[in-house]
């Protein structure tokens, strides 16, 4: 392999700067040509494509969002604009292309590689919603975010002896919603994983508050329900219960990533770069009870990932 390229796809995920540069440095170590697509898929259609050097990554392990920026890209979805990608990386040579982002963009590596460039996909979003790895790069970082705005809401939420609705991203995984409802002591966790019933969770909470807690934190995952109708919900149940929402959105997704973000994402970059030159294609980098792992991206997007039951319990158990 003399050239590879590397591009970041659909959302936006902290640690993919670090990816970027684990990537880009990779590969400079190795002697392979490296090149930056601009703006995801659809950087790659407008030929948005420039030479990459050690300095075009300085600076910007420690940032969120990314310096290629990123675009959920339509025409990527047709076989015509598929063909026309792959037919704009021959033209300047490249064999390899290293695709940070999520499921949708691993579908997206999936085609190329049957169309004859080799390709890689590296986790790449908050969601923690891709199977055949433990972590996804962004999460540890979006958890953090969430456990740091619950911490403040508990604050007033005790004074007034209120209830708190917090209602995190996730797509359809309750992952974000469970880590972060762990570690932060919430009273419930709503996943779209497990069932809920509102009215015993509202039964629940009018006991807490008579057995002497003054506040209720209540963590919804989107895939699981809205805040507000969890909150009017659970008042139609309990006139006792008075319910504040606050939507997080996409203040999860920025900030400065993790070391825990940094260093995934630097380890599986490199992982990457490293695979190509072994010859592998068409695979998905994870992380697996620490160990780097490689598993052929069809198999990653048609596995359904693992929610973790057992954590769900005991943060269930923990928070009486
Ligand atoms: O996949 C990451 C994510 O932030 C999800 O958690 C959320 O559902 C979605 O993207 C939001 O998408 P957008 O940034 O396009 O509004």
């Amino acid at each position: 392999v003399k050239k590879i390229a590397v591009l970041t796809s659909g959302g936006d995920s902290q640690g993919m700067n670090a990816a970027l540069r684990a990537v880009v440095r990779s590969a400079l170590y190795h002697g392979i040509e490296i090149f930056g697509i601009q703006r995801g898929y659809q950087g790659l259609l407008n030929n948005d494509i420039f030479s990459m050097d050690l300095r075009s990554v300085g600076d910007i392990i420690q940032r969120g969002g990314t310096v290629l920026q990123s675009a959920r890209c339509k025409e990527f979805y047709t076989e015509e604009g598929q063909r026309k990608g792959a037919e704009i990386l021959r033209n300047y040579g490249i064999e390899g292309l290293v695709v940070i982002g999520g499921d949708g963009s691993y579908q997206g590596a999936n085609k190329l590689s049957k169309l004859g460039i080799n390709t890689m996909g590296l986790p790449g979003t908050i969601d923690n919603d891709i199977s055949f790895t433990d972590y996804t790069i962004g999460f540890d970082t979006a958890v953090g975010v969430v456990v740091d705005a619950i911490n403040k809401l508990r604050d007033t939420m005790s004074s007034h002896e209120r209830a708190s609705v917090v209602e995190v991203m996730g797509r359809h995984c309750g992952d974000i919603a469970l880590h972060a409802g762990l570690a932060s002591g919430a009273e419930t966790i709503l996943v779209p994983e497990v069932p809920y019933d509102l009215g015993e969770v509202a039964q629940r909470m009018t006991h807490n508050f008579a057995m002497g807690k003054r506040h209720s934190i209540i963590v919804v995952a989107e895939g699981a329900g809205k805040g507000d109708d969890i909150a009017s919900e659970l008042a139609r149940h309990s006139s006792q219960i008075d319910a504040r929402v606050t939507v997080l959105g996409h203040i999860q997704r920025g900030g400065t990533p993790t070391p825990f973000d940094r260093n995934l994402a630097s380890r599986l970059g490199d992982f990457a770069v490293r695979s190509l030159i072994r010859g592998e294609s068409d695979k998905a980098c994870g992380i697996i009870k620490g160990e780097l792992v490689l598993t052929d991206i069809d198999k990653v997007v048609n596995t359904k990932n693992k929610f973790d039951n057992e954590m769900y319990e005991l943060a269930l158990r923990l928070s009486q």
